[in-house]
C-alpha cells in the first residue's frame, strides 16, 4: 500500500502526517482547499487544490491517480463556530465526507483512516476516557464526527470499507526540526496562545475557568504531540486489513491549564500574563484518554510523554515561524 491520498494534508495535523508518510516510504498525494491549510505546509510536489463539496474535482483526484488508501482530515474544527453556524459543519463535514466516500467507492478504493476527536464522547462520565464510553457529543463539530464513524459503520456492512477513526485527545506542539508547525487563523488552542503571550507584551492569556474541581482549579486535557499522531496514522494504514473501528489517541497523562503556563514559562525564561476569565461553555473539567487500544491494536506507543518536550517543539516553532 503505497499511494495514499491525505484530504486536509495542508492543515496542521495533516501536514505532519504527511510528513512522516513520505519518510516512511508512502508516496502522498495531499488535496486541501486552502480555506485553513497553509500550501507551505505540504512537502510533496503531489498537491491538488479540491473541496470536498465539488464532486468533479474529487473525482478528478481519483482519475489522475492510483489510491490505495485515503486519510481524511479535511474538515472544520471550531467547537464554538460550530454551535453559532451548524450548517457550515454539517455541510463540509457531514456532506464532505458522504462526496468522499462515493468518489472512493466508485473507484474501488475501500480504505480510509479518519481524523475523529474525544469531542465525540462529550461530557465524560469517568476518566480516562476508553472507546467504550458513552459517546453524546455536546456540539455540532462533535456530532459531525461521530455521524461519521457511524456512517463508516454502515458501509463497512454495506460495501466492504475498511476504517479506522483514531479519536484524537489535544494535538499538540511541532515538528522538531522547526519546517512546519501549528498555524491557525484564528487561533483558539491553548499552547499557541500561552507561547503567544509569552511573546507578545500586549497579549494576556485568559485562563478560562480557575473554579474547576481539578487539583489546581484550572481544566485537564491530555496534550498529544503531533508526530505521535501522524505515527498513529501510518500504523493504522497498515492495520486496516485486520481491525476496523475506533480508536483513541492521546498519552494517557492528564495536565492542566497552570501546567501548561508554568511549562512554557520555563522553557521561554519568560513570564505568561495571564488574566482569569469565565468558564468557556462546553469544557469539561477533564479529559484524558485510556490508550490501552492504540497500544494493542496499532502497536503504538507515544515517544512525547513529558509536557516539556512537547511544549519544547512549538517555542521552538514559535521563535522561527515559517507561516
Ligand atoms: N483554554 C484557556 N484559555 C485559552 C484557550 C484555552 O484557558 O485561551 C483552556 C480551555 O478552557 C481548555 C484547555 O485550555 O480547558 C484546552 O483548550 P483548547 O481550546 O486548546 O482545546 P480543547 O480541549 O477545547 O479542544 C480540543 C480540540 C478540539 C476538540 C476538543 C475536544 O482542539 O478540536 O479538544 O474536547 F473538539
Amino acid at each position: 500500500m503505497n499511494n495514499i491520498l491525505v484530504v486536509g494534508g495542508a492543515g496542521y495535523i495533516g501536514s505532519h502526517t504527511v510528513k512522516y508518510l513520505m519518510k516512511n516510504g508512502c508516496n502522498c498525494i495531499v488535496a486541501d482547499n486552502l480555506i485553513y491549510g497553509h500550501k507551505e505546509a505540504v512537502l510533496t510536489d503531489n498537491f491538488i487544490l479540491a473541496d470536498l463539496l465539488d464532486i468533479d474535482s474529487l473525482l478528478n483526484i481519483f482519475n489522475n491517480f492510483s489510491i490505495d488508501a485515503v486519510i481524511h482530515f479535511a474538515a472544520f474544527a471550531y467547537v464554538g463556530e460550530s454551535v453559532i453556524n451548524p450548517q457550515k459543519y454539517y455541510n463540509n463535514n457531514v456532506v464532505g465526507t458522504i462526496n468522499l466516500l462515493n468518489a472512493m467507492l466508485s473507484n474501488d478504493v475501500k480504505k480510509i483512516v479518519f481524523s475523529s476527536t474525544c469531542a465525540t464522547y462529550g461530557e465524560p462520565k469517568y476518566t480516562p476516557i476508553d472507546e467504550n464510553h458513552p459517546q453524546n457529543p455536546i456540539n455540532p463539530y462533535g456530532k459531525t464526527k461521530l455521524m461519521i464513524e457511524q456512517i463508516f459503520a454502515d458501509y463497512e456492512k454495506a460495501y466492504g470499507l475498511k476504517h479506522i477513526s483514531l479519536r484524537y485527545f489535544n494535538a499538540a506542539g511541532c515538528s522538531a526540526d522547526g519546517d512546519i508547525g501549528e498555524s491557525h487563523d484564528p487561533e483558539t488552542h491553548l499552547i499557541p496562545l500561552v507561547l503567544k503571550a509569552i511573546k507578545e507584551e500586549s497579549y494576556s492569556l485568559k485562563i478560562f475557568g480557575a473554579d474547576y474541581d481539578t487539583f489546581d482549579g484550572t481544566c485537564i486535557r491530555d496534550y498529544i504531540h503531533v508526530d505521535d499522531l501522524a505515527q498513529a496514522h501510518y500504523l493504522a494504514l497498515k492495520r486496516l486489513d485486520i481491525y476496523n473501528g475506533c480508536i483513541n489517541v492521546g498519552t494517557g497523562i492528564g495536565v492542566s491549564v497552570k501546567e501548561i503556563i508554568h511549562a512554557a514559562e520555563k522553557i521561554s525564561g519568560k513570564t505568561c500574563p495571564i488574566e482569569y476569565c469565565a468558564r468557556r461553555p462546553g469544557d469539561p473539567a477533564k479529559l484524558y484518554a485510556s490508550n490501552d487500544k492504540a497500544k494493542k491494536i496499532l502497536n503504538w506507543e507515544p515517544k512525547y510523554i513529558d509536557i516539556k518536550n512537547i511544549i519544547q517543539t512549538a517555542w521552538d516553532w514559535e521563535i522561527n515561524r515559517k507561516f
